[in-house]
């Protein structure tokens, strides 16, 4: 078989759809714009290569060898057609299946930049197996753990919502699972999810018992969420206004969604949240 690449390598599904190609045996290459270096390994392990969606003098050479490929869109990328040269270029290559890391529910909802990326590939005839995770565990562990940590607050505009949260790294195991059989899933997409849809006081209540802190869920209004993240953590607007919009869909219940999917294709049950915050307990403490 020839080689497998992977965009977005270093982000938070990326590095485990490398680390679940590996443990299969596949020869894979890292693609991405902070390996400048050609002598670069992403964490001593696979070859990597200088790449990126805005640059197409940077596809040179990328799919040489490559008969399949991981792709995403990289959050800050807000246009769909930010993406379309690439997906062009490998229209010129044998690729026996294309991965789309999309969105759940982005069948039904055309809003997101996901909705036309998927599009794009199926009209191009790519053979194509899109993922639509819901969200991923790691917001959790990632952008909304410093109010965890030094205000015990979960700080999100949810209302009472809930959401079936997935670990990134199971998202990575279906992945690379499809990626590594492309001839039986071609033409498919599935809704990868966690196995219970939880509300942030149950969210709370998890980081509460697995850290002994006492972690209150502060549902802010959007109008209050949105200015703190801009005016005190000074996040991008466009970010902000982004998540907010997603809070907005959450709220209308297109996160709660609870699917087989994943078990359907590892054989796996997905990781529950509690064991996740078990594991990454010093991402809310330390
Ligand atoms: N968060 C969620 O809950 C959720 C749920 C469903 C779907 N999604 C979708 O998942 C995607 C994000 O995945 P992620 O969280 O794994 O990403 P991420 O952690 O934000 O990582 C972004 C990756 O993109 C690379 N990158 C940045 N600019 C690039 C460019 N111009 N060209 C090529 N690569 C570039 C980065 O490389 P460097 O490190 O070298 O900069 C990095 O590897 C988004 O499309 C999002 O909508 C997210």
């Amino acid at each position: 078989m020839k080689k497998v690449l992977v965009t977005g390598a270093t982000g938070n599904v990326g590095k485990y759809v490398v680390d679940e190609l590996l443990k299969k045996g596949e020869r894979v290459i890292a693609a991405g714009p902070s390996f400048k270096n050609p002598a670069d390994t992403f964490s001593n392990k696979v070859e990597t290569v200088y790449f990126d969606f805005k640059k197409p003098e940077t596809f040179q050479g990328v799919l040489n060898d490559v008969d399949r490929v991981f792709l995403m869109r990289p959050p800050h990328l807000g246009k769909p057609e930010d993406l379309y040269p690439f997906i062009d270029e490998m229209k010129l290559s044998k690729i026996k299946l294309v991965s789309f890391l999309s969105l759940m529910g982005v069948e039904k909802n055309t809003i997101p930049p996901h909705h036309k990326i998927e599009k794009y590939i199926e009209d191009s005839e790519l053979p194509y197996a899109h993922v639509r995770p819901g969200f991923f565990m790691q917001n959790v562990s990632g952008v909304q753990s410093k109010e965890i940590r030094e205000k015990s607050q979960v700080f999100v505009p949810a209302g009472n919502s809930k959401t079936s949260f997935i670990d990134a790294a199971d998202i990575g195991l279906a992945v690379a699972t499809l990626l590594h059989d492309p001839e039986s899933y071609q033409n498919t997409a599935h809704t990868i999810t966690g196995s219970e849809a939880l509300d942030y006081y149950q969210v709370a209540q998890i980081l509460s018992e697995e850290t002994g802190k006492n972690i209150k869920y502060a549902k802010p209004s959007y109008w209050k969420y949105r200015r703190y993240y801009i005016k005190k953590r000074r996040l991008d607007k466009k970010y902000v206004n982004v998540t907010v919009a997603l809070y907005f869909m959450t709220r209308m219940g297109t996160a709660k969604e609870v699917t087989n999917d994943f078990i359907r294709l590892t054989g796996r049950k997905p990781r529950t949240f509690k064991e996740f915050v078990k594991e990454n307990r010093s991402s809310f403490t330390s």
